[in-house]
This record gives C-alpha cells, structure tokens and sequence, in this order.
C-alpha cells in the first residue's frame, strides 16, 4: 500500500524542475511493450512531443531519458551523483548466477573486480592481441585455409565459430594435451540458448520460469569450475588475475567461481560475435568497399614483404592494423548501424543535473537517467543519410575522422557502442583488435562472395537496450582461397 501511494504522490506530484512524465497506458509495464517494438521511432515520437528531457515509466520504473547528445558529457561526469554499479550489481548475479559482489561476506571483491580490468589495457593487452593472433591463425589453418574450391556457409555461424573458440583460447588457455577444447561445438550452442533468453533475465524475469535455461546455465558454469580451470595453459593475465582474487574469499563456492567466469566469457563475446557478423555483412554486400579494404590489407602486406593465400600466414603488428583507417571506418560504420546499448545510471540522491547555463532538471534519489546512443547514431542531422552504410564516413584526410556537429557544435561522444563514463566497456581495445584480426585474415585469405538472392538482413529488436543487435536471419556466402 505505501508503495502505491509513493507511485501515485510522484505520478501525481512532479516537482517543479522535473522532466515531462510520459504516462503509459498499462500502469505496470507502462511503456514497456511499446518500447520494446521499436525503441528508436518509439523515442524519436516522444521527443517531437515533450522535447529533448522526458520521464516516461517503464516497467515500473521511472526513466529519463536525455536525447540531446550535446548533455551527453554533463550526465557522464556525473559518475558519483549518478552510479551505474549500483544498476549492474543488481542484474547481473541474477542473471550469470553468482551471490552479489557487495555482499558483505565479500569485502572488497568488487573493488577488486573492477581493479583486474586493468588487465585488458596496457601491456596485458599487447600480450591478449599477440594471443589472439596466434590462435586465429591457427583457426583458419585447421579448418579453412585447405579451401581451394568455392565452399558455402552461412555468414553469421561462420563468424560465431571462429571468434567463439578464438576468443575462449586467448582469454582461458589451451587444454593440457591438446590445441583445442573438447566439445567447444556444444558449448557454444549451449551459450547461444542462454543468450536468446539473456535479454529477459535482465529484465529480472526468474530463470526457473524459463524452460531448460536454469539446466543450460548450470552446464555453462561447470565448464568453469575451477579443478578444470587449473589444468588450462595460458589463460591470460586477466582471467589469472580474476582466478586469484576469488581464492581469497573463502564463502565463494567453486560453482560461484565459476559462475563468474561464465560471465566474462558473455561479455567476451555475446557483442563481439554479432559484431563481427556485421562488419563482414556490410563489407560483403558492398563490393565497392570489399575492394578498397581488401587493395589497403595488400599494400600493407606488400611493404612488409608477405603473401596472402593459401598456405601462408600473415602477421600484421597492432600499428599496422590501426594504420589500415578504412577496415577501421568500416568497423565503427557497422557497430553505428547495429549498436542499441542503453547507458543507464540511478541517482544516488536528489539534486539539480545542470547542463551548462542555465539549463537544468530536478533528480530524485532513485530515479534512472537514460542515454539511448542509437538515436545519436541514427541523427541525420549528425550522419547523413544514417540508414545507409558508408565505409568511409569515419574518415577525413587520410585519417580517422573525430569531429561529429549537432546544431553547429563538435560532438564529444558521437559514437557509442561501448558505452560511457563508469560503465565505459574494459574490453573496447581488445574487441576492436580482435574484429580487424579476423577480417584481415578473412579478406588476405579469401575470395568471398555473397549468394544471388540472399539478404538484406535486418537487426533483431529483441534485445535492444543490450548491446550490438543480432541478425534477424542468417544468409549464406560462399569463399575460397585467393590465388597470389
Ligand atoms: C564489439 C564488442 C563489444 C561491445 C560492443 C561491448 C559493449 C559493452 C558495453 C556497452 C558495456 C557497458 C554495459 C553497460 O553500460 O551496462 C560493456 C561492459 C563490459 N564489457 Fe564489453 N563490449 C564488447 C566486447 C568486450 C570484450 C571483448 C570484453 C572482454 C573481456 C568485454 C568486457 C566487458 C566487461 C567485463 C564489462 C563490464 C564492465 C563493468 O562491470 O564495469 N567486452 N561492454
């Protein structure tokens, strides 16, 4: 009852200097349903009628959201006021399955967690790409670099099975006897199941409502426990480093260490995969661009005294793949396209989020103020023609191009794929690196056509909100090595 006269006071009682409530028809789910639909033209109709600043009530909660990418950076630096751990805490041992990391039965760990992220930055990183190099080669030389006769596939599995078990090598090691894991095929399979249903365990739908996933799940998990995990070579620093910090927490079970590193293998590649899916997608429909990419691979290769084809490996060095600016531009130009991530953040009191003069709105404790960065990504006025995929729209003079205008004004964020500020993601070095890994292979190796009649594909809209959007469909290609 008091929560409904608390509902009911703030439904009714805005203060003054708050944003304009949107009132949803259904009064639990509110918006819910019609957001979920289409969450662009769906924020794009409320902005044309309350303006840039809007509360809107979804799924009971009251949300903000900031259209304008010019307040971007006042909601950004806002990182103490504004918390984003307080949002992820809540979600995510729910959904990954281990107890809270603020528990105080854990003093620290948190802290520590977020500590160990260092380890995809710097010198650690180097050592990440150098792996991950290494075990993409050895990738397409098991399974595809044999391939002298135009073979198919479907795009999105391909690029699913490569970068998994690429990915899942360079960050948790190589078994004992052996380069490859066991039963990667059905893990992988396992972790798609789980990852049709994450965007409702972030909705904190209960697993036990969800048919096999709590089973899946729990599969998943015990691939981690930690007896399996000593015997893996060469995990990197990073995961070592994680492994290291739960053995000094005595009430973390085996299963609950585990559990943890299940996540990271979902941050590791539940938008990496879909990410990879899009940026060969586009370059393969645009034959155009597939040429310009695949003349700038063959000069840089040529410079440095290599071969591409079959039977060769190559080896371009981390300034040699950021020198490659338009496989770069055509990276960001399809994270822009597929990118749906929300970056949320909860008021940690009340109080009044200027926004330089005199503009200003009243935050209470408790309320979600929400960036939406595909609507940034899909402004025309700041991207012409933003439907279109432009391979060369990131690029200016030569170089990657950084100035973005709205209303006459250089943009600070502008592109937004990994999110901002405290929830920045850890792993936006690596991912990227790792995309222009496989394409640079892919393109060096192979001629790749896509088949007559197959496509366009379109992007899922089922886990907006989430991060890099998955193909509605899968389509079917066809490559073969090239011939020097
Ligand atoms: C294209 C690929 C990727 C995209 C688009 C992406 C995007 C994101 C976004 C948007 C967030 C913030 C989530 C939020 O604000 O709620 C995030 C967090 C995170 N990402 Fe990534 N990510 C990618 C790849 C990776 C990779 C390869 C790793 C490597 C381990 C990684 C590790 C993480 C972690 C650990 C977090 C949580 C950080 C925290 O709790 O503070 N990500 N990612």
């Amino acid at each position: 009852m008091r929560i409904t006269m608390h509902v009911m006071g703030y439904f009714f009682e805005r203060r003054p200097g708050e944003p304009p409530l949107v009132k949803g028809w259904v009064p639990f789910l509110g918006k819910a349903f019609e957001f979920g639909k289409d969450a662009q033209k769906f924020l794009s109709v409320h902005k044309e009628k309350y303006g840039d600043i809007f509360t809107i009530r979804i799924a009971g909660k009251y949300m903000t959201f900031i259209m304008d990418p010019l307040l971007y950076p006042y909601v950004i630096k806002h990182g103490k006021q504004l918390d984003f751990h307080e949002f992820s805490d809540q979600v995510a041992p729910m959904t990954f399955g281990y107890p809270c990391t603020r528990d105080p039965k854990f003093p620290g760990m948190a802290e520590q967690i977020q500590r160990a992220f260092q380890y995809l930055q710097g010198d650690s990183l180097t050592s990440l790409i150098e792996s991950m190099r290494k075990n993409l080669i050895f990738l397409f030389q098991q399974d595809y670099l044999n391939v002298t006769e135009w073979r198919m596939e479907k795009m999105h599995h391909f690029c699913k099975k490569i970068m998994f078990e690429a990915t899942f090598l360079t960050l948790f090691g190589k078994p004992p006897h052996a380069n490859r894991h066991l039963g990667m095929d059905a893990l992988r399979e396992k972790f798609e199941k789980f990852d049709a249903k994450f965007p409702l365990l972030i909705m904190r739908i209960p697993i036990s409502l969800l048919g096999e996933t709590k089973t899946i799940r729990d599969d998943l998990i015990n691939f981690f426990l930690p007896q399996k995990m000593a015997q893996w070579l060469d995990p990197a620093a990073f995961i070592q480093q994680r492994t290291k910090l739960f053995e000094q927490y005595e009430l973390l079970g085996d299963v609950d260490i585990a559990a943890h590193h299940f996540a990271i293998l979902w941050a590791s590649v539940g938008n990496t995969l879909p990410a990879s899916f899009w940026a060969m997608y586009y370059l393969v429909m645009h034959p155009e661009a597939l040429a310009v990419v695949r003349g700038e691979i063959d000069h840089v290769l040529q410079l440095t005294g290599q071969e591409a084809g079959s039977g060769h490996s190559i080896t371009l060095t981390r300034e040699q793949l950021d020198s490659l600016v338009y496989l770069g531009s055509t990276i960001n130009e399809s994270l822009r396209l597929s990118s749906a991530s929300m970056n949320i953040r909860i008021a940690q009191e009340d109080f009044t989020l200027g926004f330089g003069g005199d503009r200003s709105i009243g935050v209470r404790k408790g309320d979600v103020i929400v960036l939406y960065p595909q609507s940034l990504h899909m402004d025309p006025e700041i991207f012409e023609d933003p439907e279109v995929f432009k391979f060369d729209r990131f690029i200016e003079d030569g170089k990657e191009k950084t100035s973005f205008y709205k209303h006459g004004q250089k943009l600070k964020f502008y592109l937004m794929p990994f999110g901002s500020g405290v929830s920045k993601c850890p792993g936006r070095y690596f991912a990227i690196n790792e995309m222009k890994q496989f394409l640079t292979l892919l393109i060096a190796h192979f001629d790749i056509e896509i088949l007559q009649g197959e496509g366009p594909v379109k992007p899922d809209q089922s886990r907006v909100g989430l991060g890099i959007l998955l193909p509605d469909t899968d389509i079917q290609f066809r490559y073969k090595t090239r011939i020097p």
